[in-house]
């Protein structure tokens, strides 16, 4: 990959189990990855367990950034996505991996709970300046196989959003993930199925003491991008 291929990712949270998780795999991919955080001094601690990558306070990592991944709990989405709103570039594109878990009210992690806006993607589009297409992704990778990274993830991830362009530039993402597949699961009004999809797979991880189940679709070619409605 050459120098102007390779895209510049920013994490925001990616000092947590998810978002670190990411950067190993997208540095060790050949991506230009920064970590961001609440804390600048916290993102450089973190990047310096991940060859490659530079940390980064939130806002200055998205300011770099033509794709911005949130790897944030649901508690915090909307307060960080509000500290981080003037720094996107113009058609940056913005990766949200929320799931709105009951947990985040004290509740079961295996549960979730409605928003108003549908979906916590959709919530996060709210949120975002005018031009930044927003992408729901990687509900189905677990920060435990993202942490093993001598393993490939094993999983389909299924994207959703309403801008295609957006989608393919995320695909190319998922597909820098060794046995991670994209699958177009069409607009971001989806996003409520892949959340509570991700629901799923920790009730599973919960009922079988795993930390790594992960989705597989069949029947249907996954290179194809979504024509339905
Ligand atoms: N863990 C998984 O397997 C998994 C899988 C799929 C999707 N996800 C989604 O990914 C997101 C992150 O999950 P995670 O397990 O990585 O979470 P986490 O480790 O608890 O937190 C991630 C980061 O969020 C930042 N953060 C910002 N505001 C915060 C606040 N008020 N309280 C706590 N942390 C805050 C922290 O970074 P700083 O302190 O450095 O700012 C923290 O390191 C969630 O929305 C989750 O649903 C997780």
């Amino acid at each position: 990959m050459s120098e102007l291929q390779r895209p510049r990712v920013a994490i925001v949270g990616g000092t947590g189990a998810e978002g670190f998780g990411l950067a190993l795999r997208l540095t060790r991919a050949g991506a230009r990855v920064l970590i961001g955080s609440r804390e600048a001094g916290k993102a450089e601690a973190a990047a310096a367990r991940a060859p490659g990558a530079e940390g980064r306070a939130n806002s200055d990592a998205v300011r770099e950034a033509e794709i911005v991944v949130l790897t944030v709990p649901l508690a915090a989405q909307i307060e960080i996505l509000k500290s981080v709103r003037e720094s996107f570039r113009p058609g940056a594109i913005l990766v949200d991996t929320t799931v709105p878990l009951e947990a985040a009210l004290g509740g079961r992690a295996s549960r979730t709970v409605s928003l108003w806006a549908g979906s916590a993607a959709q919530r996060a589009a709210q949120q975002v300046p005018d031009g930044v297409a927003v992408v729901a992704a990687f509900h189905s990778l677990s920060a435990r196989s993202l942490a093993d990274v001598d393993r490939p993830v094993d999983t389909d991830i299924l994207i959703c959003g309403d801008s295609a362009s957006a989608k393919a530039a995320v695909r190319r993402l998922v597909e820098m993930l060794p046995g991670a597949r994209a699958i177009d699961a069409g607009p971001l009004e989806n996003a409520r199925l892949l959340e509570n999809v991700a629901a799923l797979l920790i009730a599973l991880n919960v009922g079988h003491r795993s930390s790594r189940a992960g989705l597989r679709i069949t029947g249907l070619d996954p290179e194809r991008a979504w024509t339905g409605r």
